[in-house]
């Protein structure tokens, strides 16, 4: 069986052939660096950009897979949350592609499909998950594959969001958080205490909206290297991750810690995990590097997790993007 997996919620376009033991034979993801110049994504040229650079994509990665349009058994797109603009043009083609070849077709939420990066990875539960990326910060309780129960999330910024606010303040590059990592990596940690707001670890919600402007505060004073800010403000935020997500995992005897989201491949934040899991006794799991940005290889593991679990399972061909998800049980797919 062969599964064709589109991603392209917001300014990477990515696509994936996988075989049914969610191997990925071949994948491909061009990101759109035209966005940097504006720090931030602009979504008219986000969709225009996936509209001119999907098709020789999936084009390639149907040839370095050895697989023909035809031979493809199902095909799965992200369905939300995103940029409606970006998600219309890989639905799109994808349902396309089904309706013509008369295949099935799975529209899959984007935070479940992070997640399911893990998916064939030996995860014993029950686990506790960190989604943290762009838009998005949420502990999540899991006692199996098929349930991803919400325990808290974000009251206003997203850490990478927060990540990259930081970065365009000291007048780095669009996304910032890779910046910062490399900066902080220079940096003297303790050279200021920035505050830490809803700092209390038992609480499973996060703030960083004070934090920004505290940052904002202490840059604009001018006493401080680029350096020094992105050590404090790097230790502040992955504190606040580690110290939460490790809490539940504790309370709930987790025997597995799942990390995903573009956040994951900060390099703090992977060493601190792996210090706190490894003290515990738990199994952490956090993406390769080039997994931990949007792939398409998590869009086909998240659909092939939705036909483990019901063979038949399938999105309608109404099935609508979707920007946000406000839901408290996560799952892959959406109708
Ligand atoms: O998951 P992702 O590719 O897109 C979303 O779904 O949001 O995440 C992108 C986010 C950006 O905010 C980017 O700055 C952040 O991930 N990021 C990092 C690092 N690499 C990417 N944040 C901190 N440290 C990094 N090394
Ligand atoms: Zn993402």
């Amino acid at each position: 069986m062969r599964l064709l997996a589109v991603e392209t919620s917001c300014d990477d376009s990515a696509v994936a052939v996988l075989d049914q033991d969610g191997n990925s034979l071949a994948e491909l993801v061009s990101t759109q660096v035209v966005h940097s110049s504006h720090g931030g994504v602009v979504p008219e040229i986000a969709s225009r950009l996936h509209m001119t650079v999907l098709p020789r994509l999936i084009r390639e990665v149907l040839d370095l897979s050895g697989t023909s349009l035809d031979e493809i058994d199902v095909f799965a797109a992200t369905a939300g949350p995103g940029l409606t603009g970006s998600l219309l043009v890989g639905l799109s083609w994808a349902k396309a592609a089904a309706v013509a070849l008369g295949k099935p077709f799975l529209g899959i939420n984007h935070l479940a499909a992070h997640l399911h990066i893990h998916r064939y990875s030996a995860v014993e539960f029950p686990a506790v998950a960190l989604l943290v990326s762009g838009g998005h910060t949420m502990i999540f309780r899991v006692p199996s594959w098929n349930q991803f129960i919400l325990l808290g999330t974000t009251r206003d910024d997203a850490a990478g969001e927060a990540f990259d606010k930081t970065a365009k303040l000291m007048g780095l590059g669009y996304p910032g958080g890779k910046i910062i990592d490399e900066l902080a990596e220079n940096g003297n940690p303790l050279e200021i205490v920035l505050p830490s707001p809803m700092g209390n670890k038992r609480t499973p919600e996060f703030s960083f909206s004070g934090l920004k402007t505290a940052v904002r505060l202490v840059w604009e004073a001018g006493n401080i290297s680029q350096e020094n800010l992105s050590a404090c403000f790097r230790k502040t935020v992955c504190d606040l991750l580690v110290s939460k997500t490790m809490y539940q995992a504790g309370k709930l005897s987790a025997k597995s810690v799942l990390v995903a989201g573009g956040v994951s491949a900060n390099s703090l934040l992977r060493s601190s995990f792996d210090f706190e899991c490894r003290k515990r006794g738990m199994a952490l799991f956090v993406p390769p590097m080039k997994h931990t940005m949007d792939n398409a290889v998590m869009v086909g593991r998240a659909a092939l997790s939705a036909l483990e679990n019901d063979p038949l399972a399938h999105s309608e061909s109404s099935c609508n993007t979707f920007p946000r998800w406000h839901g408290e049980i996560l799952s892959p797919l959406s109708y």
